[in-house]
């Protein structure tokens, strides 16, 4: 039987704008244009067909005015994750922002006032970091360990210890891992929220690839491991991941409590983000009403990938420690065997590999020494991608 996504067609995106693959943008960004991007994670696949008909067909009515989120795209939001997830939102809680990253500006911005600390675990994806300095609260670190199976693990003890400093206010999680590729334990979630609590902590836990675990694991949503932190917890979630709809900037905050709801909002208001973008709505509706389907294809393409991944760096690059992916579609692997400093590292991959990755260091001082690939893209290029990796190691 015919499958519904189509994973091995390859959209020609040089010219449609995308900051993964215009030549101008990598030149600027990378100092290289011929390379293969394999870096910011968005996919080289086409999103859903019932996503592209409904927006089709929303081009119909000639009209694009201001758009206010309607009711059956916040049902859709509150069915997908009680179904995907067996977590029951309530319609009031549901806050619009355009992404996931200017929602923790804004949850910074209005949660917590100048000078307030708030704790992030590096390695981890950077506007974590730019939300806090650059909205001048500082910065307080917890980085992950390395666990005895090579996967990052949680350093409670120093958790502890810093959030029992009064002026610490708000932590920030990432819920499952990126770049680690984590999907946090249920009995990690609980340890982590009994000390929010303990301590009077808000979290705000961004659960944006909550739909990309792969067998084996489950994302558990932070008010499913215990109930007790709703009322201090603020969870960012999309469509964007799961379905490629980045550039349609529209993504759910929820946020249970009220009063957090309302500081939330009047902040989003004083910044004029308010209003949601009206193709964004129609395509996180269908994806989440119609998308399924699609979604399970998509999952067992990015686990195809993620064996191609693995089965690659076993046999050809033997002495590079691959961290085991649980969920994203992001490999993190670490460049200690090769005995240079990580900037020689990028540049070979670059210059000599011709492949974009992102280098650990950008994800903060525990990821000094690793690099994170994206391996949605159709199999043919995940091959190309995997030799250029290898060349440009070989070069060192
Ligand atoms: C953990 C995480 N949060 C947020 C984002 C970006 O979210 P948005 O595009 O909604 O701002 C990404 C994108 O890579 C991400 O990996």
């Amino acid at each position: 039987m015919p499958g519904i996504g189509d994973f091995c067609e390859f959209p020609d995106r040089v010219g449609s704008g995308s900051i993964k693959w215009e030549p101008e943008h990598l030149q600027a960004k990378f100092g290289v244009s011929d390379a293969l991007p394999m870096w910011v994670a968005d996919m080289d696949f086409a999103t859903a067909p019932c996503v592209l008909d409904a927006l089709r067909a929303r081009l119909d009515h000639p009209l694009f005015g201001y758009t206010r989120v309607f009711e059956p795209y916040r049902e859709a939001v509150i069915d997908w994750f009680k179904v995907q997830h067996g977590w029951t939102i309530q319609t009031d809680w549901i806050c619009h922002a355009p992404g996931v990253v200017s929602a923790m500006n804004l949850l910074v911005l209005a949660l917590t006032n100048p000078g307030d600390k708030i704790v992030v675990q590096p390695p981890i994806y950077y506007p974590f970091f730019s939300s806090v300095r650059d909205n001048k609260r500082e910065l307080v670190l917890n980085p992950l360990e390395i666990d005895p199976h090579g996967l990052y693990q949680i350093n409670f003890d120093q958790l502890e210890e810093q959030f029992s400093d009064k002026s610490v206010r708000l932590f920030m999680l990432c819920n499952p891992h990126n770049p680690g590729g984590r999907v946090w334990k249920k009995a990690e979630l609980s340890r982590l929220i009994g000390l929010c609590i303990r301590h009077n902590i808000l979290v705000i836990s961004d659960e944006i690839h909550c739909d990309l675990v792969w067998p084996g694991y489950t994302h558990q949503p932070l008010p499913l491991a215990d109930s007790r932190i709703l009322e201090q917890c603020i969870i960012c979630t999309a469509s964007s991941k799961s379905f490629n709809l980045a550039g349609l900037q529209t993504s759910d905050i929820i946020i249970p409590d009220a009063r957090l709801r309302r500081k939330y909002r009047s902040q989003l208001h004083k910044t004029g983000l308010g209003d949601p973008n009206i193709m964004g709505l129609v395509a996180t509706e269908v994806a989440y009403r119609q998308g399924l389907d699609w979604l399970n294809e998509l999952r067992a393409q990015l686990v195809r990938n993620l064996d191609q991944v693995e089965l690659f760096f076993a046999e050809q690059l033997p002495d590079v420690t691959l961290m085991k992916t649980q969920a994203t579609y992001l490999a993190w692997f670490n460049l200690n065997s090769f005995g240079v400093d990580a900037k020689i590292a990028e540049q070979a991959l670059l210059n000599v590999g011709k492949v974009i990755l992102n280098p650990g260091y950008i994800f903060g001082a525990p990821g000094d020494d690793w690099m994170r690939v994206n391996f949605a893209c159709p199999a043919p290029i995940l091959s190309d991608g995997l030799q250029r990796i290898k060349l440009g190691l070989d070069s060192l």
